[in-house]
């Protein structure tokens, strides 16, 4: 495995390793993904192995264009049409009907694919050059924190991917917004679309009920750093509990803590959603008992930071 930052030969040579049945990971305006020829079976594969994902999760498929959507899905109507004419090339994940084509490991044997259309240029840069649809899942192992940076994938995957393409901390800090419009528009995954924004294009969503959204893998143990991690108001934790543990807060300060990290001084929750996974890397690799998070104002891109938190806590 290596590190190469992101230029005109490294991605040529990132578009010959998946054009030979390698797995890369890439940078995205989200997170880094972990990618495969979507329509080459033994190579998505290894996306599952490198991950230890199991094979009920299916994968968001990401394509350059239109013309390489039709490979992979069929004629996009209605309030889908209008999402994919606002938020692409960005942020969202629709759950679309699949073409046959589309291998059923892909999407675990759904008659459903996840695609999205990234904005990030070295992203757009593989997908012109290896003209195909790469399917990639968020290049972590399966259920711990998301890559925001290289470093999380070199430290998370290793010697598992063939090549990780740098380009810096990504821009959003947060997974896509996954919406399906069959039979309603529905939210699946909160993400770096805040939900209110896609609300003013499709109008109301609905949630599936009880919390934490239900989409075929979206387990409630998930995006968990390996340090215990729980959400608590930090003024209702005695100092006696606070010298051997972490804290991640939006803005406030609290004293005591082992560590500290603030989102954004400015209580900016965009700035806090790049910031977010980072955040929880660094926490998780000092070796504490346990990380408080304070809960954050459950509005725009405080949703879905607050979803990722429930599920790191469904692991303690
Ligand atoms: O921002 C992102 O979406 C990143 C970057 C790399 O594109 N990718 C990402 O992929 O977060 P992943 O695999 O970590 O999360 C994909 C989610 C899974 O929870 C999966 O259950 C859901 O998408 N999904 C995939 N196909 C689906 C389908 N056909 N129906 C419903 N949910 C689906
Ligand atoms: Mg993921």
């Amino acid at each position: 495995m290596s590190i190469l930052a992101a230029n005109r030969a490294s991605i040529a040579r990132a578009a010959r390793i998946l054009c030979g049945g390698g797995i890369v990971a890439f940078p995205t305006e989200t997170v880094y993904g972990l990618g495969a020829l979507a329509f080459e079976p033994l190579a998505v594969a290894r996306v599952f192995e490198a991950k230890k994902r199991p094979s009920f999760d299916p994968l968001i498929v990401h394509v350059l264009d239109r013309s390489m959507l039709s490979q992979v899905a069929n004629e996009l109507s209605g309030v889908a049409e209008r999402l994919a004419r606002h938020f692409w090339p960005g942020p969202l994940t629709l759950v679309l009907a699949k073409s046959e084509s589309v291998p059923d490991l892909v999407t675990s044997g759904l008659q459903s694919v996840a695609v999205r259309m990234p904005s990030h240029p070295v992203a757009r840069a593989l997908l012109e050059q290896v003209n195909a649809p790469i399917a990639a899942p968020s290049a972590n192992p399966f259920g711990s924190l998301s890559p925001t940076r290289a470093e999380h994938v070199a430290k998370g995957l290793g010697s598992n991917v063939d090549l990780i393409l740098d380009a810096g901390s990504s821009e959003h800090g947060l997974e896509s917004t996954i919406v399906t419009c069959d039979p309603v528009p529905t939210l699946l995954r909160p993400g770096a679309i805040p939900v209110e924004s896609i609300e003013a294009i499709a109008g109301s969503l609905a949630r599936p009920a009880g919390g934490p959204v239900a989409a075929p893998g979206q387990l409630p143990y998930h995006y968990a750093p390996g340090t215990p991690l729980r959400v608590i108001d930090p003024s209702a934790v005695p100092s006696s509990q606070r010298a051997r543990a972490g804290l991640l807060t939006l803005r406030d300060e609290f004293v005591g803590y082992a560590a500290l990290r603030v989102l954004s001084r400015r209580g900016d929750l965009r700035e806090a959603a790049a910031a977010f996974f980072e955040a929880l890397h660094a926490l998780d690799a000092l070796g504490l008992e346990r990380i408080d998070a304070a809960p954050l104002p459950e509005i725009g891109l405080g949703l879905a930071m607050m979803d990722r938190l429930a599920r790191a806590a469904a692991r303690a």
